[in-house]
């Protein structure tokens, strides 16, 4: 997709040569700077009650009288912000996608002046609305043909807008390889099947790259992952990348990410309904994937390191058994009371490796509880730290990249679920507050460095007739780790 800017000339925007023209209206009544024959349309359609002026309704048009554009669609915005931008732009979108439409201009009418924010969600709902899953469904309706997108904005505003088109570019390349690997399923995305994804991406982007095998991993003491991969004939991968864009000495910042390709619960096994969709239980590792893909066409000037454990959780005649104790790379012991806990056992390794790279920063990334979609539902990504400082430049990461996390508590006295009479600690505790113990179980393995958790159980994925991944957090991640570039130098 060939996203640009596009400054009007004489004609105005009814004079604007596209195959479509997209109005977003902002606010609830039609604006007074909107050329006469559009402002026309808007006023006759609002008045035949077609079109009401509230958020997220949109209205198509054909071939109006005294516009250039063969195809009007108007959207309106509850307000100037870019999330009800881009929620007009999710709507006007759907009106046009699936007609003959290759050069759709976006005008926005109304309202203040557009940011780098805007632009950077145009991208996204565009993307979003031209996305089609097709890797094992070639018989999938084709994708809309549009070719390029233009938002039209004054001169003014264009260093900023090209800067947001350039972000969102990048970050919705991101998005997509986030979506394209956890919408496959689990006999497609394996463990080698990220791994490769790793390879490619090192090499089109100039990443080093290293892949440890389960003899590696064994090797290293890594006793509570490998409890993890024992049930599975798939072998395990363990991935790390690295993209050097910093000083030298500079810290870099790590990113780790839950690659479960598929989670059976093991010998506590999951019910068969809906159990399908944990074929997403990589989704941390594929944010992981498309926030380097993100960042490799950025460039920052940072260091960043991903870390993805990735394994297949399956009950077999090898599998961990309830009870089983195993000795984690800290040292610390761990009993396994339920094998479908199993994110928190494979991140708490790749936390201990972490440590390794002296890190500035460390936030894993799980689909790691049922709990924190209870808690949360699909909104909100689940934020956990106990680091003030951190907590809000992440908050922040994800307001601007309209991905956001609400933060949840890390009391101490959370801890106390985890004790048991035969380990360090029990993988489990409670139902109650489970997401919340899952995040306490990990704090026990980064007491080196500052750290966050964010549980996308609730966000990476969508349920219903929309069912699909969502390449949640890969927004909120990029945001984050450029935020981390700049105040580092
Ligand atoms: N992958 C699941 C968590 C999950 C559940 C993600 C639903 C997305 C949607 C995780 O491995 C898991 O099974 N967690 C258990 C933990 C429990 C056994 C303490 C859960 O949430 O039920
Ligand atoms: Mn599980
Ligand atoms: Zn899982």
């Amino acid at each position: 997709m060939d996203f640009r800017l596009q400054t009007l000339a004489a004609g105005g925007l009814a004079g604007l040569a596209a195959d479509a023209l997209l109005v977003v209206v902002v606010g609830d009544a039609v604006p007074a700077s909107l050329d006469a024959p559009l402002a026309a349309a808007l006023k006759d359609a609002v008045a035949q009650g077609d079109l009401a002026l509230k958020a997220a309704k949109s209205l198509y048009l054909h071939r109006v009288a005294g516009v250039k554009a063969t195809r009007v669609a108007f959207s309106v915005a509850g307000d100037g912000s870019a999330k009800a931008f881009k929620a007009a732009l999710a709507s006007g979108l759907g009106t046009v996608k699936g007609l003959g439409v290759r050069h759709l201009a976006v005008a926005v009418a109304g309202g203040e002046a557009l940011t780098d924010a805007h632009a950077e969600a145009l991208v996204a709902a565009v993307n979003d609305a031209v996305y089609v899953y097709r890797a094992t469904k070639p018989s999938a309706p084709e994708a809309p043909k549009l070719q390029r997108v233009s938002l039209v904005a004054a001169k003014a505003e264009s260093a900023g807008l090209q800067k947001g088109l350039a972000r969102g570019e990048a970050i919705a390349n991101g998005v997509m390889l986030a979506r394209e690997c956890a919408n496959r399923p689990g006999n497609v995305c394996t463990p080698t099947y990220l791994a490769d994804q790793a390879r490619d991406l090192a090499k089109e982007f100039g990443f080093k790259v290293e892949v440890l095998e389960r003899k590696d991993v064994e090797k290293l003491g890594m006793g509570a992952f490998v409890a993890v991969a024992k049930g599975s004939a798939e072998p395990l991968k363990f991935i790390v990348l690295r993209y050097n864009g910093g000083g030298k000495t500079q810290a870099p910042v790590v990113l780790v990410g839950k690659g479960i390709t598929f989670d059976t619960g093991g010998i506590s096994i999951k019910p068969s309904a809906e159990m399908d969709e944990m074929k997403y239980d990589m989704g941390g590792a594929a944010s992981v994937l498309g926030t380097f893909r993100a960042v490799g066409q950025l460039k920052p000037k940072i260091n960043l390191v991903g870390l993805i454990p990735s394994c297949e959780n399956m009950p077999s005649g090898t599998a961990t058994k309830p009870g089983d104790v195993v000795k984690s790379l800290s040292g610390q012991t761990i009993e396994i009371l339920n094998t479908d806990a199993e994110g928190r056992l494979i991140l708490c390794d790749a936390l201990t490796y972490a440590e390794r790279f002296k890190p500035a920063v460390v936030v894993d990334v799980a689909t790691l509880t049922g709990a924190c979609v209870i808690a949360l539902g699909h909104h909100h990504s689940g934020l956990f730290t106990a680091d003030d400082e951190l907590a809000a430049q992440i908050q922040a990461a994800g307001r601007q990249a309209l991905d956001t996390c609400w933060r949840m508590p890390l009391d101490e006295e959370y801890d106390e679920a985890l004790k048991t009479h035969y380990a360090d600690m029990a993988n489990v505790g409670p139902r109650a507050g489970g997401s919340i113990t899952a995040a306490m179980f990990l704090k026990r393995f980064t007491g080196k460095f500052r750290w966050a958790h964010i549980d996308v159980a609730g966000t990476a994925w969508k349920s219903g007739a929309a069912k699909g991944s969502t390449g949640r957090p890969v927004p909120l991640l990029t945001h984050f780790v450029l935020s981390q570039g700049t105040s580092q130098g």
